[in-house]
């Protein structure tokens, strides 16, 4: 089966979070199901330099105002095939931003033009070569299945994956005209969402099939609190909605194997991380206590990863005799308060502000446990990593975070199946009460190892979820 993925990021070409990481690493766990996938990249200049080989696939003559051509070729592993429109992405850095901070202003642009040479490249079968499914992700796709549907034309069938709901592509009515997506569309039970042309809806709308990054999260997707407007329609399409737990990509997170950092070591030798540990400190400038954790945070600094709910039990943490290593970039705010934080508790707290891919492994091999008290969290990256890492989790219980970490509750410890701990409701004091857990745990270097273990062993890999999609993959398209 021939398989297409439209995304807006791919590790390790061009990453800001765990979407790049998902589109860069399923398809090689897809191709072990017997799928090939093929991903569907705007040209930024990083994946123009990663694809200096690439040959000509499709001339799609001008697409918005400048030329426009797909392009293809093997790098990484991967089957890249990259939209050239040098007039909406020859800009360097972050795929959204400007050098302002601000969105592209034209983004609705750019991401109809990756969604609109995706239903020409999926109707037209140049060289030969048509997908017997596509599959968008997030919103910057989410155009794909409407305009496959508006086509009119025999085309193959939709699936669109949710990563996070938080982020929905909407813009102006007056976009839609611009995009020549047909008026008829602009309705509740088309692509308009409250007034403005909503490019997640129209996903949600018109695919045959969505799926999203954990069970729990499909669930939650139902509710208010967490579909953001979307609930009703979830709701109505729920028979079509799926939670497929994200993997990892072990060639890329194996303690094993990593060669950023100093010390490698697998499930049977954990005791090496103690080497790790060291270089992390050293790096952040701490002086870790032996007899407390070592606790560490690697995330985008926004309300939706609950650092604010770190900030408040930061003194809980700091009196159980812990420390803190923070990687993150994000909110001025948050930033400024974690600065202040580590400024006021040196040897204590580090902090460092900014994206930085290296740095991150250090942390994982480092660390004795990783915090990730998310708000809401469609499945959350960092603690699988953590797993993998024997860097125990401590997570808010949602989403894809209640999914994959068991918590060190009596029945678990009892029956031996612990892995980190998880906390509810997502507020400062129950997030207080696991971190007081996993020091005191901490505390008992017999019962901490084993649970470093059981950790590392537990299965992270896309074997299973890739099982799923090739699953569902199938049913789609042979109905
Ligand atoms: P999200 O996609 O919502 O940000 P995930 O946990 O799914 O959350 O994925 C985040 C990804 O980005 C992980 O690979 C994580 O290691 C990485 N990451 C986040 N912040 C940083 C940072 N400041 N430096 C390096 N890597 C980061
Ligand atoms: C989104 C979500 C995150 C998920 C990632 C990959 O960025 O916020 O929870 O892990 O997508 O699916």
């Amino acid at each position: 089966m021939q398989v297409l993925f439209v995304a807006s990021e791919c590790a390790p070409f061009v990453k800001t979070g765990g979407l790049a990481d998902v589109v860069g690493a399923l398809p090689a766990a897809l191709a072990r199901e017997g799928i090939a996938v093929r991903v569907l990249l705007p040209a930024y200049p990083a994946v123009a330099a990663a694809l200096e080989e690439a040959e000509p696939l499709m001339d799609l003559g001008r697409l918005f105002s400048g030329p426009a051509r797909l392009v293809a070729g093997r790098v990484e592993g991967l089957d890249l095939i990259a939209l050239e429109a040098p007039h909406l992405f020859e800009r360097p850095g972050n795929p959204y931003l400007g050098p302002d901070g601000l969105d592209w202003p034209d983004n609705h642009l750019r991401f109809g033009a990756l969604c609109q040479a995706a239903s020409r490249l999926a109707l037209s079968a140049p060289k030969g070569w048509r997908p017997d499914l596509v599959n968008a992700h997030d919103w910057q796709a989410a155009l794909t299945p409407a305009y496959l549907t508006f086509s009119g034309k025999p085309a193959p069938p939709t699936l669109i994956t949710i990563h996070n709901i938080a982020f929905q592509g909407l813009f102006p009515r007056k976009v839609a005209s611009l995009l020549n997506l047909p008026s008829k569309g602009f309705t509740p039970e088309g692509y308009e969402f409250y007034g403005k042309v909503g490019f997640l809806k129209a996903g949600l709308v018109y695919a045959q099939a969505i799926a999203t990054v954990s069970p729990s999260y499909a669930r939650e997707l139902r509710r208010p609190e967490f579909g953001m407007g979307l609930e009703g329609l979830l709701t109505a399409r729920r028979a079509e909605l799926t939670g497929i737990l994200n993997g990892i990509d072990l060639t890329v997170w194996d303690p094993e194997h990593d060669p950023h950092i100093p010390a490698r070591y697998g499930a049977r030798r954990p005791e090496r991380k103690a080497v790790n540990r060291k270089a992390l400190a050293e790096r952040f400038r701490l002086e870790p206590s032996d007899s407390a954790p070592l606790f560490c945070v690697i995330s985008r600094m926004t309300r939706q990863k609950g650092l604010d709910l770190l900030l408040e039990a930061l003194p809980r943490l700091l009196d159980t005799g812990a420390s803190l290593a923070l990687l993150g970039s994000g909110e001025r705010d948050l930033e400024a308060a974690f600065s202040a934080a580590a400024k006021a508790n040196p040897g204590r707290i580090g902090v460092v502000l900014g994206y930085d891919e290296v740095l991150s492994h250090l942390l994982q091999a480092g660390a004795d446990s990783i915090l990730v008290p998310s708000r809401f969290e469609p499945c959350g990256l960092t603690q699988l990593y953590g797993l993998r890492y024997g860097t125990l989790p401590v997570v808010a219980r949602t989403g894809g975070l209640a999914d994959s970490v068991i918590d060190a509750n009596e029945a678990a410890l009892a029956k031996g199946v612990a892995t980190g701990f998880q906390f509810a409701p997502i507020e400062a004091g129950p997030l207080g009460d696991a971190i007081e857990r996993a020091a005191a745990l901490f505390a008992e270097p017999k019962a901490w190892r084993a649970m470093v273990r059981r950790a590392m062993r537990h299965p992270v890999g896309w074997d299973s979820s890739a099982a799923r999609y090739a699953a569902l993959f199938r049913e789609l398209v042979q109905p």
